[in-house]
């Protein structure tokens, strides 16, 4: 139920980092080619391994299937952190201390990377050193912050508990800090790699989406307007991977969408980075605004993807009310939203997509800490693909196969949940015709005796889609925050005309025409 405030949200979707339009534009790949490397995804892993590999005098190919930096990376809070939240304490439990030890590890060598190369390509990114804070508001929260604090003494991690050292407009009960962490623009740093790639004769294609990998052995990218890539060997840095073999991907990984706004505020903003502990989760850091300002960056109120149980819009709003209690908004320019995904045992996989494939390389699973893991990734892939040694391979190996209870249990409740949407979907009943639908709305109809999903736009024109999601057939639901139909089963996102904004599907969702 929308109240005054959410109607006056517009629905517009603005990226803070997407302002910055110094980035070269490349074509579409329309012709057969081949390559040393192809590297599938134009974000930050894909970015940062083409440019590794090109330094090293690798032939490299790199697509996009939109525009280049326009996905997840584009739509970050841009921390580089290894304080992933409340997150060591747990992942003891889940892997042991030593993989903990290097988890922590490879994080720190993820951000020192990118600290050295700005400095040594000269990319001005607004990079700048802060610590980074979990704080909690609640005596149960303290006392997780706590054994958090214990996690960081058995790991070595630069920091102890320091809830004098908070520096934010409300009183916590407990907050914990890790020092020398960093934050930047993540559009400009690659904006800077890309114009390197080209430097160093790598090969970039844009609007080209990759559909198919035919060979393992001998790897050919089939795109969607039937070009052919051929290679040696494939990173697929697509975020989800968008040809998974039998990896399984779709069901060991959790996709989460979550929130951010940058806004102007009458209050102080911190100058350190913060994130809570508790619930609902807000995320928070400083980015530079016009003439000095420093804006406040909020993100959170993360949901499974499809599986929101409000209105989308509404997390907005949520956001806003929370800034605007403790920091006082006057303005909020900017406004959008991400996907994250999750594995099982929350670290990333990252290696050869699965036994059998070593020609095929993958990065995915984040975990929403995509700055650091994702420059981790760009280097761990490029030392694979160069047959360098590197101590992180075996922690993020894809086809790793200690699989604990806890997570065993996880596993099967996700595909459960799957399961569950798959049926209910089908089951969902169309309650509006095509005529009730208002402009700028978007919901389930009937047309005749079937249902689809429609939208009417701004100027009327209604567009439908078959709700049958393309990946493995799930029905979609309409998101109104994005205008989007989103799948709650493994996350695909289609536009209301039905195109892919995000996979595992590859094809779009099958027009429904009417006459209007
Ligand atoms: Fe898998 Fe839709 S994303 S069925």
């Amino acid at each position: 139920m929308q109240n005054d405030r959410e109607s006056q949200i517009p629905h517009e979707q603005k990226s803070y980092w997407r302002e910055y339009k110094d980035i070269p534009s490349y074509p579409a790949l329309q012709v057969n080619e081949s390559t040393d490397i192809a590297v599938v995804g134009g974000g930050m892993v894909g970015v940062i391994s083409a440019y590794l590999l090109a330094k090293a005098g690798k032939k490299v190919a790199l697509i996009e299937a939109g525009k280049l930096v326009d996905g997840v990376t584009g739509r970050t809070t841009a921390k580089i952190t290894a304080q992933h939240g409340l997150y060591y304490n747990s992942l003891i439990q889940i892997v042991g201390e030593e993989q903990a030890k290097l988890y922590y590890q490879a994080n720190m060598d993820g951000l020192k990377f990118i600290e050295d190369t700005a400095k040594e390509l000269s990319i001005d990114c607004d990079f700048s050193h802060h610590n980074a804070f979990v704080y909690a508001n609640t005596v149960a929260g303290a006392k997780q912050i706590e054994k958090e604090a214990e996690a960081y003494m058995k790991l070595g991690i630069d920091g102890e508990l320091a809830k004098d050292e908070v520096e934010l407009p409300f009183s916590v009960e407990e907050a914990i800090v890790m020092r020398n962490q960093a934050q930047f623009h993540p559009v400009k740093f690659l904006a800077g790699l890309i114009k390197e790639i080209e430097r160093l004769g790598g090969k970039i294609y844009e609007q080209t989406r990759a559909m198919k990998i035919l060979s393992k052995n001998d790897p050919v990218i089939q795109t969607e307007n039937l070009s052919h890539l051929s290679c040696n060997k494939v990173i697929v840095a697509s975020h989800y991977p968008f040809n998974d073999f039998d990896g399984m991907y779709f069901s060991r990984l959790k996709v989460n969408r979550s929130y951010a706004i940058a806004a102007k505020v009458k209050g102080n903003v911190p100058n350190d980075m913060y994130i809570s502990g508790d619930m609902p989760s807000r995320s928070l850091r400083y980015a530079p605004g016009e003439n000095g300002e420093k804006l406040l960056l909020i993100g959170g109120d993360g949901h499974a993807t499809g599986k929101s149980s409000s209105e989308t819009i509404e997390h907005y709003y949520n956001l806003e009310k929370f800034g605007n209690e403790h920091f006082g908004i006057e303005e909020v320019p900017y406004r959008w939203s991400s996907q994250d995904m999750t594995t099982l045992d929350t670290i990333p996989y990252i290696g050869t997509i699965t036994a059998g494939y070593d020609n095929i390389l993958v990065a995915t699973g984040f975990h929403k800490w995509g700055m650091s893991n994702g420059a981790l990734a760009g280097m761990l892939l490029s030392d694979q693909v160069l047959g360098n040694e590197n101590r992180y391979a075996p922690v993020f190996d894809p086809t790793r196969t200690k699989v604990k209870t806890k997570d065993a249990v996880s596993f099967a409740k996700d595909n459960a949940s799957v399961a569950k949407s798959l049926v209910t979907g089908k089951l969902k009943r169309a309650s509006k015709t095509v005529d009730d639908l208002g402009k700028d709305e978007g919901s389930l109809v009937r047309v005749g005796k079937k249902k689809a999903g429609g939208y009417r736009d701004e100027y009327g024109q209604v567009h439908l889609v078959d709700t049958a999601c393309t990946h493995m057939g799930c029905d979609v639901k309409w998101n109104d925050a994005e205008r989007s139909w989103d799948c709650p089963c493994h996350g695909s996102r289609f536009s209301y005309t039905g195109e892919v904004l995000n996979g595992p599907a590859v094809k779009p969702l099958k027009k429904i025409e009417t006459e209007q």
